[in-house]
């Protein structure tokens, strides 16, 4: 049994170091240090991250990274890079990082050429999308596409619909991507109900090919489109392309193989958007910028491969997060981009670090004793500003914030932008310092009102500014959470990579659904609650 990380020097280090500077305030920190600002920051590629607005000292973070000496950070990323195989629950490599790797790379695992075969695949994408941006791809009527309908869910879903609305400055060639993922039945209708079956192609993303969401979902589709242009199956050659790791089932649906573009068992799900799974977003940006952005995701791979700890920032911001979550009693982290494109973001984050990280048992199996895995969330500033702000401003918890913008937008307004970014500056810096009590009575504040508008402060920030959202900085900024979330796996000694949480429930669901249809009456040992639930539902249904 691996040695329990609570029971180490390091571990209990950073607990009397946490009691310690329990009542230190922001404020006092950087009084005590002018340079602060400048000192506790690091850069990754085109990342600049200032950290010095957290609740940290200098020791801090020689602890935490003592403690990822302790663990071996080191060896563990070496192991993931080279291919080892650290899904140890499912026996797999974890090579999303792989992905990204230039043509020029050499990778041989299980005795496979990785590289070649990413960049065939990529190459297969390329030469794909270039038709169909181009007009040479002709749907069954001999139109033009110009809608692409991202079916799948999940890691299947969440990325390239994050990235396909991060990169809408990059859409180029009239092609407008939707994305269906949710198997109730108005997503598909809404999704499809004033498109034209003859210029849309719908790709069909599943690792598995066996989700039942995606699976109902593409039914509903070719049912759709071949009514609609009253074609025959022949139609589906042209209409339909598959991106999986299963190509006997996506021949059973009806594809032909030669509209699948693969990938592989080690890319996780939630790390797939560098991989064929981000067609969709190819389809809308071009080959070249969907290069870029692998090219933006491989440096801060490198700066995390080759960067020793003390200078390797997402090492230091998973140490910061694992600082918060086990010493300081955070439950959540919130993540605020300053960038109405990066608006789906957050959601992207929370299958990528909850479904990561959501897991109470060690390698070996034996439960932790320690907590693992905040629930992340947020929304684009400022909106979350007029919504939930408060409660991290002046209520009781502590909530821990990524706040993300950058210096050159999009689209330039006049001043908009400026005006944009004072909020993501003075946001930062009065959940850093707050109102004192005398600073509101200076204003001339009634007394009884006083209290309420006395603004703590203390509330931990990290800001992370990349000179413009691009393709690139947008690989870059993904490919630092994934390592922030390796890195707090690694401390808690955890499987970022397997999901059998996500199992039963999908299980359970397939027993049940003969049992709402009405075809089987006899609930069997349904536990109560569910099976009256059940009944009410077949009575207002008409089961
Ligand atoms: O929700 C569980 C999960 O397995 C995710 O990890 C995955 O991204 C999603 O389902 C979709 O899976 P697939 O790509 O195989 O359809």
């Amino acid at each position: 049994m691996a040695v329990d990380v609570t029971t180490t020097d390091e571990w209990q280090a950073l607990r009397k170091h946490a009691e310690a500077i329990r009542g230190t305030h922001l404020r006092e920190l950087f009084a005590a240090d002018g340079r602060r600002g400048e000192r506790l920051t690091g850069d990754v590629a085109d990342l600049h991250v200032d950290y010095s607005k957290n609740l940290v000292t200098d020791e801090t973070i020689t602890l935490l990274t003592a403690l990822a000496k302790k663990v071996r950070l080191a060896d563990r990323i070496t192991a993931m890079f080279a291919g080892e195989h650290i899904n140890s629950t499912e026996d797999r490599a974890v090579l999303h990082t792989a992905l990204r790797l230039p043509r020029d790379a050499s990778l041989v695992v299980d005795g496979q050429d990785v590289v070649a075969g990413v960049h065939a695949v990529l190459d297969r994408m390329a030469a794909f999308a270039q038709r169909v941006r181009s007009g040479s791809w002709r749907g069954y009527t001999g139109e033009r596409i110009t809608t692409v309908v991202n079916i799948g869910i999940g890691g299947s879903d969440l990325g390239p619909v994050m990235a396909y609305e991060a990169l809408k400055a990059y859409r180029d060639a009239g092609i407008s991507c939707r994305f269906v993922s949710n198997i109730d039945p108005t997503d598909i209708h809404d999704k499809t109900v004033d498109l034209d079956p003859a210029t849309t192609l719908f790709v069909v993303v599943s690792k598995t090919f066996s989700t039942q969401e995606t699976l109902a979902n593409a039914n509903q589709a070719r049912r759709w489109l071949l009514a609609g242009m009253d074609a025959d199956d022949s139609a589906i050659a042209r209409h339909f392309v598959a991106v999986s790791t299963n190509e006997q089932r996506v021949r059973d649906f009806g594809i032909d193989p030669e509209n699948m573009f693969g990938f592989w068992d080690w890319v996780g799900g939630r790390y797939s958007l560098p991989s064929a799974v981000g067609l969709s977003v190819m389809l809308a940006v071009g080959p070249e910028r969907f290069r870029e952005m692998l090219a933006g995701y491989h440096a801060v791979d490198e700066h995390f491969r080759t960067m020793p700890v003390e200078r390797n920032v997402p090492a230091l911001l998973g140490l910061l997060n694992v600082w918060y979550t086990d010493f300081l009693e955070a439950q959540t982290h919130a993540v605020l981009p300053y960038s109405q494109y990066l608006h789906r973001f957050p959601a992207y984050l929370q299958q990528l670090t909850m479904e990561s990280n959501g897991k109470s048992v060690t390698l070996d199996g034996t439960p932790v004793t320690y907590r693992t895995g905040e629930i992340f969330w947020g929304e684009p500033g400022t909106n979350g500003q007029h919504a939930f702000y408060q409660l991290i401003h002046q209520g009781t918890l502590l909530i821990p914030a990524d706040f993300i913008a950058f210096s050159r937008p999009n689209h330039d307004l006049g001043d908009m932008h400026d005006l944009f970014m004072s909020n993501f500056f003075a946001q930062t810096a009065a959940l850093a310092f707050g109102r004192t009590k005398e600073q509101v009575e200076a204003e001339g504040t009634p007394a009884d009102v006083v209290p309420h508008r006395v603004m703590p402060g203390n509330h931990p920030t990290t800001s992370i500014i990349a000179p413009k959202l691009t393709p690139s900085t947008l690989g870059q900024l993904i490919a630092l959470y994934e390592h922030i979330v390796f890195t707090e796996g690694a401390i808690w000694d955890i499987n970022p990579f397997d999901q059998w949480g996500v199992e039963l429930g999908k299980v359970m669901a397939n027993q049940l659904a003969p049992k709402l249809t009405g075809s089987t009456a006899d609930l069997g040992d349904v536990d109560s609650s569910t099976a009256a639930l059940i009944r009410r539902y077949r009575q207002q249904r008409g089961r």
